[in-house]
């Protein structure tokens, strides 16, 4: 079978999940590639595919807009889909993040067959410790090779969501026309800013652009954390969203967190994804540094 994986990523944790799914799927001896939804990366062929799996980060519990763009100029096809999304938390309102993705592909005739829900390390709002965001690539580790085996038999785990959780997905929704005026509005800080244009190489909507020296932000932003979270000088500052800014990669290495040492925050929840991910499971290969997805 021919799978390919259509990723958006601001920081780099729903690529490393996608990337390591593609590799657990060419070990079951599978066709898989993996194209990034980015400005700069012209919209895949899809016509050689049997699958496809779509793949993004979960924004204010929905899918972000350029994820949504790229669906809807996907041509109509009645492929196999399966929905791939990453998450700061394992909180079940995420999943209204999958209603707007699924009702763009059936529309276009796509048979969404299923949900695949990872929780990484927060890029935004507050820092997990590296061992906690080493417990969450373990549980992915362990989750994703069931996953993957699940779409490569053309298996089914949608997941449904109530009214409630419907209506406050729709109502945060505002962060779609929200965010671009906000990040009009983001500024570096010019006593640290080296001018080494990280930040407009990890903008994946070519947002931000160099002038004098300086970065200038424009008017299409997503919110993807992408230019503070990977600024190698903590320079870039998020207007209104300073206080939650999280900058500096996880190191995805050393001793994931014990059960005793997950999280205070919302730890019941996190304790739950964990064990059930892990439920029986040796994370793959013997190394948990071997997950070779980056
Ligand atoms: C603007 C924004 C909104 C977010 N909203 C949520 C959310 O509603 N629920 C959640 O669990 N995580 C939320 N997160 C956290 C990300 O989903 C999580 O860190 C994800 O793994 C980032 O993936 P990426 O590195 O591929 O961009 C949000 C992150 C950002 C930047």
């Amino acid at each position: 079978m021919r799978i390919l994986l259509c990723i958006f990523s601001g920081t780099g944790n729903t690529r490393k999940v996608g990337a390591f799914f593609a590799d657990v799927l060419r070990g079951l001896g599978h066709e898989a590639d993996v194209a990034l939804i980015r400005e700069d990366v012209p919209m895949p062929a899809i016509e050689g595919y049997d699958t496809l799996v779509i793949g993004y980060p979960v924004h204010a519990f929905n899918a972000p807009k350029p994820v949504l763009a790229f669906l809807k100029r996907l041509p109509k096809a009645q492929k196999p889909v399966y929905l791939l999304r990453t998450s700061g938390e394992p909180s079940k309102i995420n999943d209204a993040s999958g209603i707007s993705p699924k009702r763009i592909l059936k529309k276009k005739g796509y048979d969404v067959r299923g949900e695949f829900a990872y929780v990484m390390p927060y890029n935004i709002i507050f820092r997990h410790s590296d061992k906690m965001a080493m417990r969450m690539w373990k549980a992915a580790l362990c989750k994703i090779p069931k996953d993957a085996a699940l779409l490569a038999e053309g298996g089914t785990s949608l997941r449904k969501v109530g009214p409630l959780r419907r209506t406050a997905a729709a109502v945060v929704r505002i962060e779609h026309p929200a965010m671009p005026i906000l990040g009009r509005t983001f500024r570096v800080n010019r006593k640290k800013c080296v001018g080494c244009a990280a930040c407009v190489a990890a903008c994946p909507r070519g947002n931000i652009t160099m002038k004098n020296g300086i970065p200038k932000f424009g008017g299409h932003c997503v919110g993807c954390m992408a230019c503070a979270f990977g600024c190698p000088e903590d320079a870039v500052r998020i207007s209104l969203l300073n206080l939650w800014r999280v900058n500096g990669q996880y190191s995805f290495e050393g001793e994931p967190a014990a059960d005793e040492e997950v999280c205070r925050y919302c730890r019941k929840m996190y304790l739950n994804y964990f064990h059930t991910a892990e439920d029986g499971e040796q994370p793959f290969g013997s190394n948990l540094e071997k997950g070779k997805g980056k």
